[in-house]
């Protein structure tokens, strides 16, 4: 049966920079609070008019040309977001279009920030039935068009920001890389701690002004509840991983957890008992970008020098659903 090996990553930020300052001109909120808080200093947000589609097509083209394939090497996308384009179809629709991928299917998904682990166990195992070789594996959100921006929504609208990040995955015979295992799960009973309510098909009309004025438009949380949960959920589903492979935190090379907020990946590192060097962070530069944090981290730790063929990687995710889940990689 084959493996499966990352060939390439790429990602693609907007790029209007919104620093804490920034957003101190449109809510009560300040640079302290929240680099305190969240670590967060500064994230991107999308120009009026940019989609999905076309930031998802820019990391995937960098993923491509990381990989040096042609776009119609690729046999299937899966595609991860909380913020489609469009109602429906999905996003990955469009992105196939936009890259020529002729008929080639289009899987979306939708578990908001473990979307990418979600995609990685669906694409690792599509690839070992040996049905498709190449899969286009994309993360991609607008968070900034569904948050409130004034105070009553400054305790979501600091910690979210856009982006996409997008990794090739290739079927491999080479047993030294490739993925080891992935492990997903989800807990439905807290699905109203961490949700976007609106719209929804259920009710007649999907949206109206209802919908604004008691806030379902935008997305809430129960911050402390979403601590709790992330910081015991992401370290267990790790050693989960490692367990079924037989390894120790210590034989990890690269942690790269959902950038979710600093002090949670802290919390995760600590209980872990990972060294600062075994653990990749970003979110001070972009915010949580929900399914794209991992591949947006993945592609800039590749461009960094963090990984090296042979390394042990690890990725883990936590967020609304509850869903989470871990993938363990040999690089
Ligand atoms: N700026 C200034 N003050 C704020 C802000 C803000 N942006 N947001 C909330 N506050 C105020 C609150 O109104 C409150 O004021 P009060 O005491 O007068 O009522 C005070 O700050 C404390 O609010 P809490 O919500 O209790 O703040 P907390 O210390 O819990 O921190 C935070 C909030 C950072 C969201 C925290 O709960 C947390 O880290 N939660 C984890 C959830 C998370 O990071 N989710 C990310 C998305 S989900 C995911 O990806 C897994």
């Amino acid at each position: 049966m084959p493996r499966t090996a990352i060939i390439g990553t790429g990602h693609w930020v907007p790029e209007r920079v919104v620093t804490n300052d920034d957003l101190t001109e449109l809510m009560d909120t300040s640079d302290e609070w929240i680099r305190e808080r969240t670590g967060i200093r500064e994230r991107r947000w999308v120009e009026p008019g940019t989609t999905g589609a076309e930031m998802a097509t820019r990391a995937s083209r960098m993923a491509l040309e990381d990989a040096g394939i042609a776009a119609e090497e690729v046999d299937a996308v899966v595609l991860a977001t909380l913020s489609p384009d469009h109602f429906f179809p999905g996003t990955g629709v469009f992105l196939a279009r936009e890259l020529g991928l002729g008929t080639a299917p289009a899987i979306d998904l939708r578990a908001q920030c473990s979307g990418f682990v979600y995609g990685l166990q669906v694409a690792d195992a599509l690839i070992r039935t040996e049905q498709y070789r190449t899969i286009l594996l994309v993360g991609v959100e607008i968070q900034s068009t569904g948050l409130d921006v004034s105070t009553e929504g400054r305790d979501m609208a600091v910690l979210f920001g856009d982006g996409a990040g997008a990794a090739l995955l290739r079927a491999t015979d080479d047993p030294t890389r490739g993925v080891l295992s992935t492990h997903i799960h989800a807990e439905g009973e807290h699905a109203e701690i961490l949700w976007g309510d609106a719209p929804a098909s259920w009710r007649h009309p999907r949206i109206g002004p209802d919908d604004f004025d008691e806030r379902r438009v935008y997305p809430s949380m129960a911050g402390r509840e979403v601590f709790k949960h992330a910081v015991t959920r992401m370290p267990e589903v790790v050693r989960e991983a490692l367990d079924a492979n037989g390894l120790e935190p210590s034989e990890i090379d690269l942690l790269i957890p959902h950038q979710a907020n600093l002090r949670i990946s802290q919390m995760v590192q600590k209980r872990l008992r990972l060294s600062d060097e075994q653990v990749f962070n970003n979110i001070e530069k972009y915010g949580n970008t929900t399914a794209a944090t991992i591949p947006i981290a993945l592609s800039e730790a590749v461009r960094l020098g963090r990984l090296e063929r042979g390394d042990l990687l690890c990725l883990t995710a936590f967020g609304s659903g509850f869903t989470w889940g871990s993938a363990l990689l040999r690089w």
